[in-house]
């Protein structure tokens, strides 16, 4: 079965075509990504500080065709042995997903092709399934970290999924974004702030400087980083004045490294803290970790380590680097999967997604 997947749901217009093996059980089956093409926005939206959703559906709708065809050639294929269309429908930006979604009806109606509506987080979630061991054994448990979402996500099998815990406030990857902008570091802030911490472990050993961990010893699984974040205004706001440094003058390198290791540091502490929790009360065989957040190499490190030391059975996951942040494969990937698990009538059903998709901003899985 091949499938094109398109993904527009913020600042990167992606499309991807991949082949899949259908086996019985599923667990045995092989997705091949034959293109996986990515044209980024960040640029664009670096000089206002954040994605601007107008500015993104105007690129997108440049760009969508383009990433098509150069999708369909490197994969050397043709409309003809696409055997289904997915695309990202839900939550994201309005405008964003509206172009993405637009195109796929378009094609999906011109072309006779069944439709299938994927939400964006599976897709981070089974991006943990591209050109990796298959032995994710159930019940697993996904931390869900990216610019719009942080969650602990319980699957019993594939497809399942019961939100345990998540922000009550900001997102993770929102909070690295927010906090490199305090310290006049560019967007999108993750990357950046997690190679300055990196320079910081490199020169120094010890950091006087440390942030709060709200929420870390609450006793259930959500998440609070808006204080963090407010911390970390105040610390900048603190150093100036005690250094008569103006608002708009930059801050030196040496301060800036050990903020961004000291909020790396706490970041990840709360996440492997809520993690290791509900790996233990539910019990899980494997912990997969999925979102943009997920390239960010500490957490990775420091995840894997404490799942290794404090559960011998427990299996630890991470997609790999290529498919941390927004791609249209794992869009693909999640499609194989539901398209698996649900019944004939449903698959019937696709043939109607061309009138039946529908954009929505905000949607649980
Ligand atoms: O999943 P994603 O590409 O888009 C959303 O679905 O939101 O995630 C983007 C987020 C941004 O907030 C970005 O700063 C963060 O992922 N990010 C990182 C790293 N790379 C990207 N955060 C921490 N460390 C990184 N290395
Ligand atoms: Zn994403």
């Amino acid at each position: 079965m091949n499938i094109l997947a398109i993904e527009t749901s913020c600042d990167e217009t992606a499309v991807s075509i991949i082949g899949t093996s259908i086996e019985v059980p599923i667990e045995a089956s092989i997705v091949t990504i034959q293109s996986n093409i990515i044209s980024s926005q960040v640029e664009l939206h670096a000089q206002w500080g954040g994605v601007v959703p107008n500015l993104a559906a105007r690129e997108h709708t440049k760009n969508i065709i383009p990433v098509l065809t150069e999708a369909l050639e490197t994969a050397r294929t043709t409309k003809d042995d696409m055997d289904l269309i997915a695309v990202t429908h839900a939550p994201g930006l309005i405008p964003a997903l509206l172009s993405g979604v637009s195109v796929a009806k378009s094609l999906a109606y011109a072309w006779h092709k069944p439709l299938m509506g994927v939400h964006h987080i599976e897709g981070h979630i089974y991006a943990n399934w591209i050109e990796q061991k298959k032995d994710i054994l159930f019940p697993a448990l996904a931390l869900v970290v990216s610019g719009g979402h942080t969650q602990l996500v319980l699957m019993a099998n594939h497809c399942q999924y019961e939100i345990v815990g998540q922000t009550q406030d900001d997102a993770v990857g929102e909070a690295f974004d927010k906090v490199a902008r305090i310290l006049g570091l560019g967007y999108p802030g993750g990357p950046i702030i997690s190679q300055r911490a990196k320079i910081f472990e490199q020169t120094k050993k010890e950091n006087n400087i440390t942030l709060p961990q709200p929420m870390k010893n609450s006793g259930d699984y959500n998440f609070s980083f808006s204080g963090i974040k407010t911390a970390a205004l105040y610390l900048v706001k603190d150093y100036r004045k005690e250094n008569n440094l103006p608002d708009d003058a930059d801050l030196p390198q040496d301060f800036i490294d050990a903020v961004a290791h000291a909020f790396q540091t706490a970041t990840v502490e709360i996440l492997t803290k809520k993690t290791l929790g509900a790996t233990e009360t539910y019990n899980v065989q494997s912990v997969l970790l999925a979102g943009g957040v997920s390239a960010n190499t500490q957490l990775r490190e420091k995840l894997q380590q404490e799942i290794e030391t404090n559960f011998s059975d427990v299996q630890f996951f991470a997609p790999k680097m290529e498919y941390c942040l927004d791609n249209a494969a794992m869009i693909g990937a999640a499609a194989h999967y539901r398209y698996n698990t649900i019944s004939q009538k449903e698959k019937d059903n696709l043939a109607n997604g061309w009138k039946t998709v529908e954009a929505k901003a905000n949607l649980q899985m």
